[in-house]
């Protein structure tokens, strides 16, 4: 599919990616775990291109989840510097797209200071820009981000008869980000895995059976015509 077999006025404005299956990537070809998510870089970027060349204004992915942790020490600490190198090695990439980087996600103890230094300054370094804003998940969770949120309304000190679905929406990490229009998860599982559940209330799911490091443009541009191809009614009916 190209863009041209696209209709440009039902472009999705939110586009988020479950970024999975490196590991099996991997395994399928007698690599390690960590070879796979060194692949996932291509794939990233390549999304990137796409996102930008299709007009999707936000694209969100999932780069690690706050139960990843479960995972053993090795793969966690790699998963760690190789997030830190990629953002070093590719922001300013980037930063020339005009794609305006953005995390979202627990900043505990557990993540790495340096990591979390290059996240401020990507984030700082890109602020301005305006084309396309890639929403990095890394230490995310969607019932954390709600949990933290309650919190922050109840220091606040708000009446609960003032809270209402736009009070909580603009205590999530990204107060600005729009909610969900297209959600995609890579690698053939079948879970939400704790991604976005609040933003994606009614997202359109599509599920591909590609693994994330050979996802690129063109299933991106497959899962939108998969998209075009819905009817959204939000709870309404359609004409
Ligand atoms: C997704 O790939 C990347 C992260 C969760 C960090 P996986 O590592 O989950 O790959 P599979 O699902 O085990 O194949
Ligand atoms: C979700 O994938 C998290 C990321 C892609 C970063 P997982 O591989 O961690 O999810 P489960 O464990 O299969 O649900
Ligand atoms: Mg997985």
């Amino acid at each position: 599919m190209t863009s041209a077999d696209l209709d440009p006025n039902q472009i999705p404005t939110h586009v988020a990616c479950v970024m999975d299956g490196n590991g099996r990537w991997a395994q399928a070809r007698g690599l390690k775990r960590t070879d796979g998510h060194a692949a996932g870089e291509e794939a990233l970027l390549d999304v990137v291109n796409g996102a930008l060349d299709l007009g999707v204004e936000w694209l969100t992915v999932y780069a690690f989840s706050t139960e990843n942790w479960r995972r053993p020490t090795d793969e966690v600490r790699f998963l760690m510097h190789f997030n830190e190198s990629l953002l070093l090695r590719r922001r300013d990439e980037l930063h020339e797209k005009d794609v305006r980087i953005r995390f979202i996600g627990r900043r505990d103890w557990r993540v790495p200071k340096r990591l979390l230094r290059q996240m401020d300054e990507s984030e700082k370094l890109t602020t301005n820009n305006k084309t396309l804003t890639l929403t990095v998940a890394f230490n995310y969770g969607s019932q954390a981000e709600i949990v933290d949120a309650v919190k922050q309304i109840c220091e606040s000190g708000v009446d609960p008869s003032d809270i209402d679905e736009a009070l909580i929406a603009r205590h999530l990490y990204d107060p600005e980000m729009p909610e969900v229009d297209l959600w995609v998860r890579t690698s053939g599982e079948h879970r939400i895995s704790n991604y976005l559940i609040w933003q994606s209330a009614y997202a359109e799911l599509v599920f591909v059976d590609t693994f994330w490091p050979d996802f690129r443009a063109e299933h991106l541009r497959s899962a939108v015509g998969e998209f075009q191809s819905r009817t959204r009614r939000f709870g309404g009916l359609s004409d």
